[in-house]
């Protein structure tokens, strides 16, 4: 772990780097695991709550962070010899259930403050990232940058109801990303955004519900990380987010 006030990657390595933020993700790490192994020049900033979480490589520089105000500024301030350099940025974060956070079934669970914590965490947590990045992805190089959202954000798609505050939260971080992607579109075009379904992947985020999921319809992380890059490799336009799943088809918004 590297957590001085520091540049995390010398200037004198000029390789091309990716960002993955929440990366203790299980979708995060094996992302990680095949960023390396199509591109084993790029170095990887791995930023997680967890830094014991994430690899012990020589390829992976591990930030701890507890996303507070202060340290994003000083995880920016690190990465600022990277400016030029970084052409992926995967942010990772987000939550269907913990220890308190239960999706709710019917309009009578409905908490304050769980309704605060999944938007917390899902929209307002990456929105902040993207804020923060902003000075550091503007450049000369394309750099995509993925958000895990949820076809559940979807408000055209939403049929069957439930899971509330995680819909709502998901809705809400796609608007995050779209409002940033015009702005982004002016002051770093350089920069496209994606909102990004996985797919229900084999995570602890989705294992309790895993019995309603069709047969085939399971992903592994690997595969899912796989998908994942090729959308982020496929042309994209600046200034306007892209709403896509892992077999490359556009969701509504
Ligand atoms: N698995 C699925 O079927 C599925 C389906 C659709 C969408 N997604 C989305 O994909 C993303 C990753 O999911 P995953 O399946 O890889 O889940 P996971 O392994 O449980 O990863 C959870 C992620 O959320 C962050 N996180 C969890 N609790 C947090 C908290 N209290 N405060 C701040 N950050 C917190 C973690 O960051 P740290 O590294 O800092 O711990 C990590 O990045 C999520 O946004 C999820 O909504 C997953």
């Amino acid at each position: 772990m590297s957590n001085s006030a520091s540049a995390v990657i010398p200037a004198e390595n000029t390789a091309h780097v990716a960002l993955v933020i929440g990366a203790s993700s299980h979708i995060g790490l094996a992302t990680m695991t095949l960023l390396h192994a199509q591109s084993p020049d790029l170095q990887i900033v791995a930023i997680s709550r967890n830094s014991a979480a994430v690899p012990d490589a020589a390829h992976i520089t591990s930030l701890e962070s507890d996303y507070s105000d202060a340290s994003l500024r000083d995880i920016v301030a690190q990465l600022a010899d990277c400016r030029g350099r970084i052409v992926r940025v995967l942010i990772c974060l987000g939550v269907l259930h913990n220890a308190t956070l239960r999706p709710e079934k019917r309009l009578e669970d409905l908490q304050a403050g769980q309704m605060l914590e999944y938007l917390r965490i899902n929209a307002v947590l990456p929105a902040l990232w993207l804020s923060a990045l902003l000075p550091v992805l503007a450049g000369p190089l394309p750099c995509s940058v993925a958000v895990l959202s949820a076809r559940v954000g979807s408000i055209a798609d939403n049929r069957k109801g439930g899971w509330y505050s995680y819909r709502a939260a998901k809705a809400a971080l796609n608007m995050l990303l779209q409002t940033s992607a015009i702005e982004y579109g002016r002051r770093a075009p350089n920069v496209t955004l994606l909102a990004y379904h996985p797919g229900t992947v084999d995570t602890p985020l989705s294992a309790p519900f895993h019995r309603s999921v069709p047969e085939g319809a399971l992903f592994t992380a690997a595969h899912t990380a796989q998908c994942l890059l090729d959308v982020m490799a496929q042309p994209a336009t600046p200034g306007d987010a892209r709403f896509v799943d892992y077999a490359g088809e556009t969701v509504p918004w």
